[in-house]
């Protein structure tokens, strides 16, 4: 007998519809399953037999055949398990064809018949709500991740058996998944803990607000690593479009705490500098999205940037550049979103003291030159924001410091983001100042004649390329955006042009 019941894949972070049929036939007990499967998928035949003996229903000795469709896409994972198992009983009579009729279904089977969490529920969800179900039934755990998506009903049960049991009564076990995404989670650093590092900290908030890269330089123990650490502390919480962005991502890529609800807090990722390109841009079998992917919508935090390999550094010009992934595979290419916000930290030199009065350098000038050519290369030329970290004084850490808490930067933060809310309205693909086109700035982004004049003599003076140009004048806008200014007038180009990179190569 055969039976089918609609599943779906995911594919970069878009569900595909799948249907999974299931014939039963006399002949000599046998398992197949075709439609270009993965060995994961294929492995599905013993957890499915287990859990369905585990779960009290006679699997008789027969010949089952087990088609995915469309055989063209390529199938991954062991979500699969549970369309294949209600499919089976259907086509055994163990279940009427009409209780599944109208579902869509994905969920791992454990071998004792426990149904566990899948990666990409979400984007099933979105695709479920666009095509229309009369419900989709995932794995307990992927429930709050796909509520999200508030069109579709959820369904969802602990195991095959309770959900069989459910289904064959004609109920659909529901679950009202805990709603609440929205609490934004506290961030505990806060920057009134690093002491000093004014400098560094205006540059911070000038990055939160604008949407600038930034990249630190300076000694070790500088505090360089705990400022980066306390950005997510003034960005303001993720829209609900990019929330739903960042689960899917997050969702696929496995790193969601299943069950867990949701947080609006940016995501902030801090891969360790032994990462593989793979890791950083994505990749590998299925494939996985990257940290440049993970940190979508958020801030990625290269610490000790200089100790990446050169091509790992090169590898992220494209997403950085485009704001997305495209991972060339033999079958079909996967793409992912990767917009992000770059924080760099690196030493001056490799004994970290190059260029500190208070310390003395002991590497060889050559040393230097090399290490520093290394930040000036294509990664550096997308860098908004070049901040120099200096040590602090010891006296200074001890003394009763009164530093302004993360709570004041972020308001201002916030102020300057619905400024540019407004401004970037009606420009498709452009939210903040780093992403504006540095012609449409010059032309409507009111930079007043005196600002326009300074730029164009630090231009001629300092040698700044027309890119270098640009990056000023989206710094400037940001800056005159804080103050709440509409002209961005000297003063902002001025500042700007400060955190021009301190080795003159990049421009
Ligand atoms: N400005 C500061 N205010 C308060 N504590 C500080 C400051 N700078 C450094 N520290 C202390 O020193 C420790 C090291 O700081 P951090 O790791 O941020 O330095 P770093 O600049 O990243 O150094 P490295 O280059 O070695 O990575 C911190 O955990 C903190 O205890
Ligand atoms: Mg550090
Ligand atoms: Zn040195």
């Amino acid at each position: 007998m055969l039976a089918a019941i609609r599943s779906a894949a995911v594919l970069g972070i878009e569900a595909y519809d799948v249907i999974v049929e299931v014939d039963v036939a006399a002949g000599l007990p046998a398992w197949t399953i075709v439609g270009l499967a993965s060995s994961a998928v294929k492995e599905a035949r013993e957890r499915v037999s287990a859990a369905l003996t585990n779960s009290g229903f006679a699997l008789p000795s027969r010949r089952v055949t087990v088609n995915l469709s469309p055989a063209d896409v390529r199938k991954d994972g062991t979500a699969f398990d549970l369309p294949i198992a209600l499919a089976l009983l259907v086509a055994l009579g163990a279940l009427d064809a009409s209780a599944i009729s109208g579902l869509l279904v994905a969920g791992e089977l454990g071998l004792d018949g426990s149904i566990r969490p899948i990666r990409g529920a979400l984007s099933l969800a979105r695709s479920a709500a666009r095509s229309g179900v009369r419900a989709l039934i995932v794995p307990i755990a992927n429930a709050a991740e796909a509520g999200l998506v508030t069109q579709t009903q959820l369904a969802s049960a602990p195991s095959l058996r309770v959900l069989v049991d459910a289904l064959r009564s004609g109920t659909l076990p529901v679950v009202v998944p805990t709603a609440a995404p929205a609490q934004r989670h506290e961030c505990a650093l806060d920057f009134a803990d690093v002491v000093g590092q004014g400098a560094a900290k205006r540059a911070f908030e000038i990055a939160a607000a604008g949407g600038h890269n930034l990249l630190m330089v300076g000694p070790p123990g500088a505090g360089k690593t705990m400022l980066a650490r306390r950005l997510p502390g003034i960005l303001p919480e993720l829209t609900e479009d990019e929330l739903l962005e960042v689960v899917a991502v997050h969702s696929v890529g496995g790193v969601l705490a299943p069950g867990a609800p949701p947080s609006r807090t940016p995501p902030f990722r801090a891969p360790h500098h032994t990462i593989s390109t793979a890791g950083l841009i994505g990749g590998g079998s299925g494939p996985r999205p990257g940290e440049v992917s993970l940190a979508h919508r958020g801030v990625l935090f290269l610490d000790e940037l200089l100790e990446l390999p050169r091509h790992v550094l090169d590898a992220m010009r494209q997403p950085l550049e485009d704001g997305r992934v495209v991972i060339a595979r033999a079958a079909q290419a996967v793409s992912y979103p990767a917009r992000f916000q770059l924080v760099g930290a690196a030493n001056p030199c490799p004994c970290g003291k190059y260029g500190d009065p208070a310390m003395s350098c002991q590497c060889s000038l050559a040393d230097v030159e090399r290490y520093r050519a290394r930040l000036s290369g294509p990664l550096a030329d997308r860098v908004d924001l070049h901040v120099h970290v200096g040590a602090v004084a010891i006296a200074a850490l001890g003394a009763e410091n009164i530093e302004e808490r993360s709570e004041k930067m972020r308001t201002r933060v916030l102020a300057a983001r619905i400024i540019q809310r407004e401004r970037y309205a009606k420009i498709d693909g452009v939210r903040l100042n780093s992403e504006a086109a540095g012609r449409w700035l010059l032309a409507r982004g009111g930079v007043t004649p005196e600002a326009k004049a300074l730029l164009e003599q630090a231009a001629t003076r300092l040698g700044i390329s027309a890119r270098g140009y640009h990056r000023a004048l989206r710094v400037a806008r940001t800056i005159a955006d804080l103050d709440g200014v509409s002209a961005v007038n000297d003063g902002a180009v001025a500042e700007a042009l400060s955190y021009r990179p301190a080795t003159a190569a990049t421009g």
